[in-house]
């Protein structure tokens, strides 16, 4: 799962995701970053924590990391929330199988809509809760694509 900070979005998503694999003991790895390196090392934002909480998804264990081109080698598929984020993952692409693996998640959702997780950043705590409900549905997409085989 990625996103600009890796602060909001994306630990929301990987913390969520972790979660509803390991509720249905599926073998799935699953881990998130940033495209930026602006807060590498730091905890989620407290308003995604408080919501992820709200919610039943604790997230305060994650720690921001930034994307690197070696991340290809380790996931099946990288999960963009934006289409600038989905850009800058591809810019760091080596071949066309890198290339492949990335997308934009909410068109898991809504497929060729090419849709972004609005970044809540600068926003309430109703966008921060907005988020989570999005990411909730997009989730339980790739978990019925998972249990199905068809992830790819
Ligand atoms: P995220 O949100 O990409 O969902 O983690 C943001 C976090 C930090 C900043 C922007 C977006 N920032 O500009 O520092």
């Amino acid at each position: 799962m990625v996103c600009l900070g890796n602060i909001c979005r994306s630990p929301m998503a990987d913390g969520h995701l972790r979660k509803k694999v390991k509720d249905l003991k599926l073998n799935v790895f699953v881990d998130s970053a940033g495209t930026a390196n602006y807060h590498v090392g730091k905890a989620p934002d407290k308003r995604m924590i408080s919501t992820g909480a709200k919610f039943g998804t604790p997230i305060d264990d994650l720690r921001a990391r930034q994307f690197k081109a070696t991340d290809f080698d380790k996931f099946d598929v990288i999960y963009c929330m934006d289409s600038e984020n989905l850009k800058n993952v591809l810019s760091l692409a080596r071949n066309e199988n890198d290339y492949q693996k990335a997308r934009l998640l909410l068109n898991e959702l809504q497929p060729n809509a090419d849709l972004a997780v609005p970044d809540p950043y600068f926003g309430t705590m109703a966008d921060f809760e907005a988020v989570y409900e999005l990411l909730d549905k997009a989730i339980d997409c790739i978990i019925e694509k998972i249990k199905n085989g068809k992830i790819r």
